[in-house]
């Protein structure tokens, strides 16, 4: 039953004990939950945010209604980690408490200032009696502690010119400087990423510098979760375009996440100088609201939303919804953009298996896994599949047009049939090597190491764990740690 909006704005303190111990329950024993996956613990997570690096360990924050699998008052809950792929849960951190955040804490970024404080960036969504909206970009710090500090008043309000669809500030540094691309919606309804400047070393005021220049092409109604990072000296633009004209770029889902390679930032006229054409950052059915950042080390880390706004996904049934990608590592390799799970990802493997896949069923009893295929001639995958194969998930590999295209018209679980139940990416003609993390309720596909991504989100039953090939091929798989 569709959650009323008093209902998805209730406070926390109204839900019972029982009722939270139930939904507990009920979360716990779904057979949908992945096993190597950052997902949320009861309700409906959304978007990384606060991804960043700060006394010594990785925090992964991200959007989470926790009351049930919809999209109600945000908090940000956080994860942490030294390596990337062993997470503690640190539980909620930044809750919707203020004036200035009452119906949510919503999307940001975090910057570390010292080993003491964690700088927070985030929107705070509020409404008025008659379901107005106010956007407020706040601050807090977050300490060593585990404590969080709001900023008393905002640091930056909106600026004239836009509606209140005015979100997601990601704070970035350039030349020594601190600056946020903010996403936002003109008062004609034109998507776009505006730029912010700190103006002292607190990050307590913020001065609206103007609009990021990068296309000459009206970007939807509404830009949400821009990002920039430098990899190689180029600044690279993570985004989620609102209502794009197919016609400017194709894609399939409800919202793309797109990206723009440029040779620099020009942070006087506020311009992205020579960008590329827009791409899809992934090909797959679900990847939304991807957050990257600079790392420490020199690396650039992100993380996606496995999941897109205003899709009823069959885990609800259970009182969950969203999952995180893998942490993935952005580089440039001949202009291109390439994603690829970070390094440490391989210290998951074990036992691992030299297989090969035809038309005689193959299980190692399990749907989470890596899988890793060189494929030279055209041919059919079958994943998730059960044990005649009549029910699968489909990889169909076209070698000579490089075309791969998945379908899950084929799966016992049918959803989100609206946006088409294929998706398919092209990379060059030949011999394609495909890197598959399978887990119990998704699929990350790495093709050609990165050079593309699919990542979904799949639903059968527990038991359909078999693989199947057309024609025969050798594989290498291993069983992944939970
Ligand atoms: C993207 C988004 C953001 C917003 C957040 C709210 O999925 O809509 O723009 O800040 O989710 O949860």
């Amino acid at each position: 039953k569709p959650w009323t909006s008093a209902e998805r704005y209730r406070a926390y303190a109204d839900y019972s004990p029982e009722f939270i111990a139930d939904l507990t329950t009920a979360v716990a024993s779904s057979a949908y939950k992945n096993t190597y996956h950052i997902q949320p613990k009861t309700g409906l997570l959304n978007d990384p945010n606060g991804f960043s690096y700060f006394n010594g360990k990785y925090h992964l924050f991200y959007q989470v209604f926790p009351y049930g699998p919809v999209h109600g008052l945000k908090s940000w809950a956080l994860m942490t980690s030294t390596d990337l792929i062993h997470w503690t849960d640190e539980g909620l951190k930044l809750f919707p408490d203020t004036v200035f955040d009452s119906h949510g804490a919503y999307s940001g970024s975090a910057l570390a200032l010292s080993d003491d404080e964690l700088f927070i960036f985030y929107t705070g969504n509020t409404r008025g009696t008659d379901g107005s909206r106010d956007a407020y970009q706040n601050g807090a710090i977050y300490s060593k502690s585990g404590d969080v500090q709001k900023f008393d008043a905002p640091l930056l309000r909106t600026p004239a010119g836009y509606t209140d669809h005015f979100r997601d500030p990601m704070i970035f540094d350039a030349n020594g400087q601190k600056f946020a691309i903010i996403g936002a919606q003109t008062c004609d309804e034109a998507g776009v990423a505006v730029l912010a400047q700190a103006t002292d070393d607190s990050l307590t005021s913020w001065d609206y510098r103007g609009q990021v220049q990068f296309t000459q092409e009206k970007m939807g109604y509404m830009i949400e979760c821009p990002n920039l990072v430098f990899i190689d000296q180029k600044a690279v633009l993570l985004f989620c375009p609102q209502g794009l004209d197919k016609s400017i770029v194709d894609y399939d889902n409800v919202f793309p996440n797109m990206y723009v390679i440029a040779e620099s930032l020009d942070t006087e006229s506020v311009t992205l100088t020579q960008p590329s054409a827009l791409h899809n950052l992934d090909d797959g059915f679900e990847a939304y609201a991807t957050q990257a950042f600079n790392a420490p080390d020199g690396r650039v880390l992100a993380s996606s939303w496995l999941g897109l706004p205003d899709l009823d996904v069959p885990s609800n049934v259970d009182g969950w919804q969203g999952m995180l990608s893998l942490v993935k590592e952005l580089t440039l390799k001949n202009g291109q953009l390439y994603q690829y799970p970070v390094v440490e990802t391989l210290a998951l493997r074990h036992d691992q298996q030299v297989i090969n896949l035809s038309e005689v069923s193959f299980t190692i009893g399990t749907n989470s896994y890596e899988l890793e295929i060189e494929v030279t001639e055209d041919n059919e995958l079958y994943l998730f599949a059960d044990a005649d194969n009549s029910s699968h998930l489909s990889l169909k590999i076209d070698v000579k047009n490089g075309k791969i295209e998945l379908n899950r018209a084929n799966l016992p679980v049918s959803w989100a049939e609206n946006y088409g139940t294929t998706r398919s990416t092209h990379v060059a003609p030949g011999k394609v090597k495909l890197n598959l993390f399978a887990d119990t309720s998704s699929l990350e596909i790495f093709v050609n190491d990165g050079e593309k991504v699919m990542s979904s989100r799949i639903f059968t039953a527990p038991e359909n764990t078999y693989l199947f090939a057309k024609n025969s091929l050798s594989a290498n798989v291993w069983q992944l740690k939970k």
